[in-house]
């Protein structure tokens, strides 16, 4: 027997064992001022590659503006309680509609948080008769949602349709002795490695299976596609996308997401699905603001345009540069190097300090062992200097890490 608290200080988990040293550095910084390319980091301007704005809306006049208005309109209050119960607007249904129209579906239905949304969802669509197929580089809220599943689930190899056909085959033996049905998730475009999930062989392989596939797109919504409908639009199989999911907090700056689907499923949903029966509805400004930030992405195809140029110069900038980029097919761009963790850290307290650029580093056990990532996010509001200027402070990283400049005992931490 031990003490619950005693426990978890005993094991503080692979983040929280660094909490201290890497407190408000590499963990909970503060990024502060206006949002948009360069922002404040312990006092000094920083270029920043690690904020979800692709398209810049965050800091657009007009969403500024929809957002205070709002603010002022409604407050933080409104609506007071779970849609079901008396929670529910006409802007709610106003942004569930447009949604669904956006997305080339019958309907939609909101959700508070992405996260909590793709949880409950999975939690409702399916029992313990029923077979979950997944990628096995899910997302965290779907691996949550999947953990919940009371039946069989099978994981295949990341984007491996070989062995998704595999997975199927097992998943329809199942399912045919216990009644149930499968369904297949998987994501529109992989946040890390910013790979899209192969759609288009997975939609193909409906013909010889029976599966509804359920996509999770936070990062190709608003931002994939040639309205911006997503990933399904740019592989040209939306309609072979059963459900929908995307999230508010990226393309859109915002909070909340949604799933859209045909009409009957998403009714089920608001019927079932516990995460929004069971909590308060997204409140007034958030909708409003959402209503906003849909109108410019449909309406002002000129901010994918200006993210996309970002995306394309940074891209193709960092492999004329040599540096490794792995196979990313969206916005999301990874750059691999070699080295040790100590290295990664002291890699990225060069970088900040030393060259004003901030932007996320992902190591073990996310990327193998000896792997550093810099994930870097583009967005609408970033510039080609700012292309330039990063690549150019890459290269000069590069070679001081390649000479062992930052092994563990070189610099001093900040
Ligand atoms: C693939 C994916 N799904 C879901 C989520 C969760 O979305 P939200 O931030 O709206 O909770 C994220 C956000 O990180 C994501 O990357």
């Amino acid at each position: 027997m031990t003490d619950l608290f005693e426990k978890l200080l005993k094991n503080r988990g692979p983040l929280g064992m660094h909490s201290k040293e890497s407190y408000g550095y590499f963990m909970f910084p503060r990024l502060e001022g206006e949002i948009s390319n360069k922002m404040i980091f312990r006092g000094k301007e920083k270029l920043v590659w690690s904020l979800n704005n692709y398209l810049g809306l965050a800091n657009h006049p007009e969403v500024r503006k929809a957002d205070g208005d709002a603010a002022v309109k409604y407050g933080n209050a409104l609506p007071m309680g779970a849609r079901m119960m008396s929670g529910n607007s006409v802007e709610h249904e106003q942004l569930e509609k447009e949604l669904a129209e956006f997305e080339m579906k019958e309907a939609s239905i909101l959700l508070n948080f992405g996260y909590q949304g793709m949880v409950s969802a999975i939690d409702c669509l399916v029992d313990r008769h029923d077979v979950i197929v997944y990628d096995s580089e899910s997302h965290a809220c779907i691996i949550d949602g999947v953990r919940l599943h009371m039946g069989k689930r099978f994981v295949y190899p990341h984007n491996d349709i070989a062995n998704l056909e595999k997975q199927l085959e097992r998943a329809t033996k199942l399912a045919t002795e216990t009644g149930g049905a499968i369904l297949v998730i998987t994501e529109g475009v992989f946040g890390m490695s910013g790979d899209q999930g192969k759609l288009r062989e997975i939609v193909a392989l409906k013909k010889k299976y029976s599966f509804r596939l359920f996509v999770d797109d936070a990062h190709g919504f608003g931002t994939m596609g040639k309205t911006g409908a997503g990933t399904g639009e740019e592989q040209g199989v939306q309609d072979g996308i059963d459900i929908y999911f995307g999230t508010f907090a990226k393309s859109m700056a915002l909070i909340g997401a949604f799933i859209a689907s045909d009409a009957q499923v998403v009714d089920y949903l608001k019927h079932n699905m516990r995460s929004q029966i069971f909590a308060k509805s997204l409140p007034m400004p958030l909708v409003v603001g959402a209503l906003k930030r849909l109108e410019l992405l449909r309406t002002q195809p000129r901010l994918k345009d200006d993210l996309w140029n970002i995306v394309r110069a940074l891209q193709k900038g960092l492999v004329a540069a040599g540096f490794e980029i792995g196979k990313t097919e969206s916005p999301v761009t990874p750059v691999y190097l070699n080295g040790s963790i100590p290295e990664a850290t002291n890699l990225i307290i060069d970088l900040r300090e030393n060259y004003d650029i901030f932007c996320s580093m992902v190591v073990y056990p996310v990327v193998p062992k000896g792997v550093i990532m810099l994930r870097l996010i583009p967005t609408a509001v970033h510039t080609l200097e700012d292309v330039k200027y990063t690549i150019d402070a890459f290269t000069k990283i590069q070679v001081k890490l390649k000479a062992g400049q930052y092994q563990a005992d070189k610099i001093v931490p900040v």
